[in-house]
C-alpha cells in the first residue's frame, strides 16, 4: 500500500465513510479536538471498554469498578497539582494568531559553511520550524532550502542542515528565536516566548459564576479514585493489594490537538490504580507493564508495532518514581498509548494532608498501618480504537460479482472487537429466502451483534460487510429450501462452506472464541 500519510487518509476516508468516526458538529464547520462516534464506531469502542473491563475486573478479584462524577470539588485539583502544574508550554504568533505546543514545535537550524572550510564560523545562519519530526521540517521547507543551496554555488558544502533543536532549547537562545519561521505563516521572528498554559476546562457550578463557583472538567479520572478510595476499602472486604478501575471521559484542553482523534480534547479513559506496600511497587510495576503490553498483542495489535519504552528521569511527572509507554507505531509515528506509573504514595499523601482524612491502610494481620504505593496502568480508549483501526486496515483483492479481481478494503478486526459478529443475507428477495434470513438473524442476534442484509448484489453486502470488519457472511439461497444448509464466508480467507442453517450461531461462537 502506498506510504503512511496516504494509508491514514484511507483509514479516515474509511471511518468517515462507513460510520466509524464523524467530525463533532460537522453540520457548523466541526471543532477542534472533538470527534464523534457513529453506529459501527461506537460498537468498537464499547467492545474495547467491555474486553478491558472483563479482562481486568469481571474476571479478576482483586480489582473492583468505580464510576465517579467528572466534575469533582475543585480542592481535589489543588490537592493533585493539576491547578499548579498540569501545563504545556504554549506559544503564539504575534501575526498570524496560531498557537503551538512549545515542545511540538520543531526547529531545523541550517548553517552556512564558509569559504574555507567548515571549521570556520558561520558566517549565516537560517532557521526553519514546523509542527512536528524533522522530516515535516524539511518537508514543509523543501524547496525554500533547496534554493538556498542553488543560491550558494560557490560555498564549499553550500547550506548544511547541520542539526535538529527543539523549541523549547532554541527558544532560550535569543539570537536563533529572532531568525525562527512561524510554522504556520512563516514569517520570522513572530512567536513569543513559551507561556505555561493550564490544559484543565475550567466551567462554574451554580449559578454565580465567580471565583468561588469556578470548577474542572477533570483531565483524567485517577483522581475520583482517589478521593474515593477510603470509601472502596470501607464497603469492600478487599485486602491490599487491590485495583480500583475506572473508564470514563476525561478533557484537556489542548493547545494543538492533532492526528485525527490521537490528540483529542475530550477523550475516553481506561485507568486501574492498583494499591500495594511500598516493598512490592517495582514487582507491581513489571507486572502492570507486562500485562498491559500483553492485553494490546491478545487484541491483535502486532508485537512489531508494540513497544514498550521507559521513561528518562527527566521525562517523569511529578508523582512517579518510574513511568514506561506502551507506544504503537500509528502511519503518523510512533506514539503513547498507555502509560503505566508508580505513583508512589504521593496523591494519597496530598489528599490525607489536604482533605485532613486519614488516608491510611491498616493491614490487621501484621497490625501496620501505612500509605499504599501505587500502580496505574492508565491508557485512552480513542487511542486504543485508533491503533486497532490502523491494524486492521487492510486492502487486497477479490472477486467482483461478475468473478473480476476488484480492490477490496477490509478491517481485519480482531473478533472480540469487531462491530458486527455476522452478517446474514438472502441471497435474493423472494422463493422463501427473506423469511429464512431473518429466522436466523433472530436466533443469532438475542445473542451476539449479528446485521440483516438484503439489499443489492451479495458481492456488494459482502464488501461492505469486509469494510466494517464483520468476521462471517452467512447466505441463505436456493440449496437452502432443498437440504437447509447456508453458505458462511469467512472475512480473512474468502473461503465459504456450507453448514446447516441450525448450525450458525455455534459455528460463529466456535471460530470467534468470544
Ligand atoms: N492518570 C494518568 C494520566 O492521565 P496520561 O499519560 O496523561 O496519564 C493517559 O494519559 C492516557 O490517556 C494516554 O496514554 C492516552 O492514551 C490518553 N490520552 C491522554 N491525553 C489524550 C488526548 N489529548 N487525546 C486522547 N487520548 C489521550
Amino acid at each position: 500500500m502506498a506510504n503512511d500519510q496516504d494509508r491514514m487518509e484511507r483509514i479516515v476516508s474509511l471511518a468517515k465513510r462507513r460510520g466509524f468516526i464523524f467530525p463533532s458538529s460537522e453540520i457548523y464547520g466541526g471543532i477542534n479536538g472533538f470527534w464523534d462516534y457513529g453506529p459501527l464506531g461506537v460498537e468498537l469502542k464499547r467492545n474495547i471498554k467491555d474486553a478491558w473491563w472483563r479482562d481486568l475486573v469481571t474476571n479478576r478479584d482483586d480489582i473492583v469498578g468505580l464510576d465517579a462524577a467528572i466534575i469533582m470539588n475543585p480542592k481535589v485539583w489543588e490537592a493533585s497539582g493539576h491547578v499548579g502544574g498540569f501545563t504545556d508550554p504554549m506559544v503564539d504568533c504575534k501575526a498570524c494568531n496560531s498557537r503551538f505546543r512549545g515542545d511540538q514545535v520543531t526547529v531545523l537550524a541550517l548553517h552556512f559553511i564558509p569559504r574555507g572550510g567548515p571549521k570556520g564560523r558561520a558566517s549565516e545562519d537560517c532557521y526553519f520550524s514546523a509542527v512536528g519530526s524533522e522530516d515535516d521540517v524539511r518537508a514543509k521547507h523543501r524547496k525554500r532550502i533547496e534554493k538556498l543551496q542553488r543560491s550558494h554555488p560557490d560555498q564549499p558544502g553550500g547550506w548544511n542542515p547541520k542539526h535538529e533543536v527543539h523549541a523549547l532549547s532554541w527558544i532560550r537562545n535569543p539570537e536563533a528565536y529572532a531568525k525562527v519561521h512561524c510554522p504556520d505563516c512563516d514569517q520570522v521572528g513572530t512567536l513569543t516566548s513559551p507561556r505555561a498554559f493550564n490544559l484543565m476546562f475550567e466551567t462554574y457550578a451554580g449559578a454565580m459564576q465567580d471565583s468561588s463557583s469556578k470548577v474542572y472538567l477533570r483531565p483524567e479520572t485517577a483522581q475520583g479514585i482517589f478521593a474515593n478510595y477510603k470509601n472502596v476499602l470501607d464497603t469492600t472486604r478487599l485486602k491490599i493489594p487491590f485495583g480500583i478501575a475506572q473508564i470514563g471521559k476525561a478533557f484537556r484542553n489542548e493547545i494543538n490537538p492533532r492526528n485525527y482523534t490521537f490528540r483529542s480534547r475530550e477523550f475516553e479513559m481506561m485507568e486501574i490504580e492498583f494499591f500495594c506496600r511500598q516493598s512490592e511497587a517495582d514487582k507491581w510495576y513489571e507486572y502492570w507493564r507486562d500485562a498491559r503490553f500483553q492485553w494490546y498483542v491478545g487484541l491483535g495489535l502486532k508485537g512489531e508495532r508494540l513497544r514498550l519504552r521507559d521513561h528518562k528521569p527527566d521525562e517523569l511527572a511529578h508523582y512517579a518514581k518510574a513511568c514506561a509507554d506502551i507506544e504503537y507505531a500509528f502511519p503518523f509515528g510512533t506514539s503513547e498509548l498507555e502509560g503505566i506509573a508508580n505513583r508512589t504514595d504521593f496523591d494519597l499523601t496530598r489528599h490525607q494532608e489536604a482533605s485532613g482524612r486519614d488516608m491510611t491502610y491498616f493491614d490487621d494481620e501484621t497490625k501496620e498501618r501505612f500509605i499504599p504505593y501505587v500502580i496505574e496502568p492508565s491508557g485512552g480508549v480513542d487511542r486504543a480504537a485508533l491503533a486497532f483501526l490502523a491494524e486492521a486496515y487492510d486492502e487486497d483483492e477479490a472477486p467482483d460479482e461478475k468473478g473480476k479481481m476488484r480492490k477490496r478494503t477490509v478491517l481485519r478486526l480482531h473478533p472480540r472487537l469487531a462491530p458486527i459478529k455476522v452478517a446474514v443475507f438472502p441471497l435474493v428477495r423472494k422463493d422463501g429466502m427473506p423469511e429464512k434470513a431473518r429466522a436466523i438473524w433472530a436466533a443469532c442476534r438475542e445473542h451476539i451483534a449479528t446485521f440483516y442484509d438484503e439489499k443489492g448484489a451479495v458481492g456488494r453486502r459482502y464488501r461492505r460487510q469486509d469494510e466494517a470488519g464483520t468476521p462471517f457472511c452467512v447466505t441463505v439461497d436456493g440449496q437452502t429450501n432443498e437440504d437447509g444448509t447456508v453458505t458462511i464466508r469467512d472475512r480473512d480467507t474468502m473461503k465459504q462452506e456450507r453448514i446447516a442453517a441450525e448450525a450458525v450461531l455455534s459455528y460463529v461462537r466456535d471460530h470467534l472464541h468470544l
